[in-house]
């Protein structure tokens, strides 16, 4: 994969699938921007990837759902890295409020909707048009198999990952043209820090890695998939049982 003179921001990068990652592009030496509400983590994260690959690194303690902070750190980034020209909009949650819809109040709904949706939009919105007086960007953003094919008790989650399927098709018929390919990536049961490995849900018998995740965001945000946008990629293992 080629990524030469690229940098990249990527959120929700203190754990999982945001920090695999963010270390898998700053292995390809692209400079890097985390961000994340965990500060720790994030801190964590920011020093593995200069230790590890030298690469420019900044790092956001920043919530994605507050639209002014977001677009501070956007400008700042492209400030500190002189461009931003690969955005993953990864940071989410989906452990919150696993119950019956009935059961469910608009409290969730809104913190799931102001960080699943609102964020990937906030910062979406702020980095595109850079991306687009420089010709050439990538956006991915990630979804997941609820937002295809809707998971029980995560109602509210599967809607907004639905939204962002729709929102990068959407978005691509009016970037492409423009230099910024838009693609989303909807992981299945993917193993991070907290979770266990689930065999049943999948062909494949196991539940996916982070790192699995990475190489495909990679190659999304790579020279090589210039001629993909507007699609959603599962990555699943062959989905058995939603
Ligand atoms: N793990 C899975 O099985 C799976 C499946 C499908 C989709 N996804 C999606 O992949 C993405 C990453 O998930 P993960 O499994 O790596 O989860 P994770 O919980 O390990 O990582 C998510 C990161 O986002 C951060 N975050 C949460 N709220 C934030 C906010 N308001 N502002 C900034 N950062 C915030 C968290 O602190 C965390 O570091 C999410 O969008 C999730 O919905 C995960």
């Amino acid at each position: 994969m080629t990524f030469e003179n690229r940098n990249a921001l990527v959120t929700g990068a203190a754990g999982g699938i945001g920090k695999a990652t963010a270390l898998k592009l700053a292995s390809f030496g692209c400079g890097i921007a985390v961000c994340d509400i965990n500060e720790a983590g994030l801190k964590a994260v920011a020093s593995e990837i200069k230790d590890k690959y030298g690469v420019n690194t900044v790092s956001y303690t920043v919530d994605v759902s507050d639209e002014n902070t977001c677009r501070t750190m956007a400008a700042d980034a492209e400030e500190q890295l002189g461009h931003i020209d690969i955005l993953v909009n990864n940071a989410g949650i989906y452990r919150e409020g696993y119950m019956p819809f009935e059961k469910q109040n608009s409290d969730l709904w809104n913190r799931k909707i102001g960080i699943n949706i609102m964020g990937t939009m906030y910062l979406t919105h702020a980095l595109l048009e850079p991306m687009y007086s420089r010709g050439w960007g990538r956006i991915i953003n990630i979804a997941s198999v609820a937002g295809i094919y809707g998971i029980a008790n995560m109602v509210d989650y599967s809607m907004t990952k639905g939204a962002i399927i729709a929102f990068s098709a959407a978005l691509a018929r009016e970037a492409t043209e423009k230099g910024v390919t838009v693609n989303a990536v909807s992981p299945g049961n993917i193993i991070t820090e907290n979770g266990r490995n689930n065999e049943h849900l999948s062909y494949i018998g196991r539940s996916g890695t982070p790192e699995e995740c990475a190489d495909l965001i990679s190659f999304l945000a790579s020279d090589e998939a210039r001629y993909i946008s507007g699609v959603n990629y599962p990555i699943d293992g062959c989905r058995r049982k939603i």
